[in-house]
């Protein structure tokens, strides 16, 4: 069976999430014979709020094939004119049409052609988007056409959201991953009609944190109600976590669904 084998990674936070995901990927690579990675870049700003044109060029400079990303994308300005020039960062594919970028890309893998869409979704969430169920169904159509290697990560909070749209979309696509939540479940499966799913890959930043943010912080917003600043936490050690996919290239279908998890303290900033 010819195969590819995708790693893909929750939302990289910060500069603790950049620098054991510098560490470890060519050692996952080898190890694993990977063949392309995915990664989402939303929090991968020093601050831990959106991503820079510099730091898209350090994941492509890292082997990454294509950086997702999630409502946190616009928070630096900057990114808005690469989102326009550059497909290799995406942003959700269901916000309203004229924003900057696009949501849906294609990158060659192994003489293969392999797709990646992103969502964000609308279940507890602030923004007010059109139906990732129904945009998917829709981009799905155009890319029939082209690959049956279809990857999504679907950026949303709530599991039940997630669930729905993998069920909806099994068969017709390769793998549909959740992020957002920073918080990899250990529901990863293979649903009947060869749909790879896994409710959230969690994130790459530092272990003892809510979100890779100072958790200090996070607990006194819940005990006041007022706003905070987040901080992110800095403070080893630190954690890498996602799935590894391994596709069948000739029918789309996936194989396995493994999840990967490192963990380091032995990082200094
Ligand atoms: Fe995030
Ligand atoms: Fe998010």
């Amino acid at each position: 069976m010819d195969q590819i084998k995708v790693l893909l990674l929750g939302d990289i936070v910060g500069v603790p999430g950049c620098t054991i995901f510098q560490k470890h990927i060519d050692r996952l690579r080898n190890e694993h014979t990977i063949d392309a990675v995915i990664v989402n870049g939303e929090n991968a700003a020093t601050d831990g709020l959106g991503i820079t044109q510099k730091l898209v060029r350090f994941f492509r400079h890292n082997g990454v094939d294509v950086v997702t990303s999630g409502n946190h994308v616009w928070n630096k300005k900057e990114i808005y004119d690469y989102l326009n020039e550059h497909h290799d960062l995406l942003r959700p594919a269901n916000y309203p049409s004229g924003v900057p970028g696009v949501g849906i890309t294609t990158f060659k893998c192994k003489e293969h052609l392999v797709a990646v869409i992103n969502l964000q979704g609308r279940v507890f969430m602030r923004e007010n988007l059109d139906c990732p169920f129904r945009t998917a169904q829709t981009l799905l159509t155009i890319l029939k056409e082209q690959t049956k290697l279809i990857f999504i990560d679907f950026h949303a909070e709530a599991t039940a959201e997630k669930l729905g749209l993998g069920y909806f979309l099994d068969g017709q696509i390769t793998g549909m991953v959740g992020t957002h939540t920073h918080v990899l479940t250990a529901d990863e499966c293979i649903f009947s009609q060869g749909t790879a799913y896994i409710s959230d890959l969690g994130m790459a930043g530092a272990l003892n944190s809510m979100i890779g943010m100072k958790k200090n912080i996070l607990i006194q917003r819940f005990l006041t109600q007022l706003p905070v600043r987040f901080v992110v936490e800095t403070e080893g050690p630190f954690i890498m976590t996602g799935v590894l996919i391994t596709a069948d290239t000739r029918t789309g279908k996936a194989t396995e669904i493994k999840r990967i998890t490192v963990v380091d303290d032995d990082i200094t900033l």
